[in-house]
C-alpha cells in the first residue's frame, strides 16, 4: 500500500481571521482537502486557499451527514472518505471548524487509523469555543482550574463536580440525546433532566452562562446569565456552550499544608 500523509487541521471559529499560517500552509500545499464546515463563508475560502495547488481537489465532508441511520454513522463515512485518499498515497489535510480534536470525533479517529496503517499522521492546534469564552468571559482557567464535560455524558454517568471551579458544558444543544440523531435536537425533556442533574451540586438561584462566540468578524459574542431553575430549551441552540461559575472558593487543605511546613497567606 502508498504510504499518504494526513494533516488535521482547524479554521477556529472565525474563518479566516482564526487560521493559523501552519494550517494554511498545509491547506494550500495538499493534494486532497476534505473539509467539514457549519459556516457557508467559510467553504469558498478554503477552496481559494486550495487551489493554490493546480492539481488539488477539494472534498465535502458534509455530505456523509445525512447519509447515515445517525451522527456515529456518518462521522465514520467521513473516516472512511478521508482514509480512502490517504492510502491512495496522497497528501490530504483534513479541515474542521474550531480546534479539529476539541469534540471531534472523525479527526482523531482518522490519525488513529492512518497512523496504525503506517501512514505519516498529525494534528495541529488551532482555537476552540473554549479559547473563546476564556477571551470573552476572561475566565482563567489558572485561578480556580476548569472542568470540560459533554452534557449528556454529565447526565447518564457518575461524574464528581468540582463546585469549588467552573464548570464548561457542551453540546447541551444535544443534551440528553442517546440515539445521535442528526436532527442536533435535545432529547425531550433533555433540559429538565440537565437541570435536575445540577441541582444534586447547585442551588436553583445558581447563576450560569449561555455563552455563543462570535462566528463573523466584528459580531458580538452571545453572553446571557440566566439561573439554572431559570433555563429553557428554547434558550439554547446548537451553539450554545454552558458556563457553571464555581459556587465557592475551595478550603485550604491544612493538614497537608501543616506536614509539608507550608504557610499559605
Ligand atoms: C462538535 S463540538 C465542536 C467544537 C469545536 N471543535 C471547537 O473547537 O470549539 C460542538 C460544540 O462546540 C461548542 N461550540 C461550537 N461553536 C460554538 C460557538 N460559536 N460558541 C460557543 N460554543 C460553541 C458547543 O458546545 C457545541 O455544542
Amino acid at each position: 500500500m502508498a504510504k499518504g500523509r494526513l494533516v488535521v487541521v482547524g479554521t477556529g471559529l472565525i474563518t479566516p481571521a482564526h487560521l493559523s499560517l501552519e494550517a494554511k500552509s498545509y491547506i494550500e500545499s495538499c493534494e486532497v482537502m476534505h473539509y467539514l464546515m457549519t459556516d457557508a463563508l467559510a467553504e469558498p475560502f478554503l477552496k481559494e486557499l486550495s487551489s493554490k495547488n493546480k492539481n488539488s481537489i477539494c472534498k465535502d465532508l458534509g455530505d456523509f451527514y445525512f447519509k447515515g441511520k445517525n451522527r456515529l454513522e456518518s462521522y465514520n463515512m467521513m473516516v472512511d472518505e478521508i482514509l480512502a485518499d490517504v492510502r491512495a498515497g496522497k497528501s490530504v489535510c483534513a479541515v474542521f471548524y474550531g480546534h479539529p480534536g476539541v469534540f471531534v470525533y472523525p479527526s482523531h479517529k482518522s490519525i488513529t487509523i492512518a497512523k496504525s496503517e503506517g501512514h505519516e499522521a498529525k494534528m495541529l492546534p488551532a482555537i476552540s469555543a473554549e479559547d473563546c469564552l476564556v477571551a470573552d468571559l476572561g475566565m482563567d482557567p489558572g485561578t480556580l482550574g476548569c472542568q470540560n464535560y459533554e452534557a449528556t455524558q454529565l447526565l447518564f454517568y457518575q461524574h464528581q463536580v468540582n463546585v469549588c471551579a467552573p464548570l464548561i458544558l457542551w453540546q447541551v444543544g444535544v443534551v440528553g440525546d442517546v440515539t445521535m440523531s442528526t436532527e442536533l435536537v435535545p432529547a425531550k425533556k433533555g433540559v429538565d433532566m440537565l437541570k435536575d442533574k445540577l441541582f444534586n451540586w447547585y442551588p436553583q438561584t445558581h447563576e450560569v452562562i449561555l455563552y455563543e462566540a462570535a462566528t463573523l468578524p466584528l459580531m458580538p459574542p452571545r453572553i446571557d446569565v440566566k439561573t439554572i431553575a431559570g433555563l429553557k430549551e428554547e434558550d439554547i441552540n446548537i451553539i450554545t456552550t454552558l458556563i457553571i461559575p464555581a459556587l465557592s472558593k475551595p478550603a485550604l487543605d491544612d493538614s497537608f499544608c501543616k506536614k509539608w511546613g507550608v504557610q499559605i497567606n
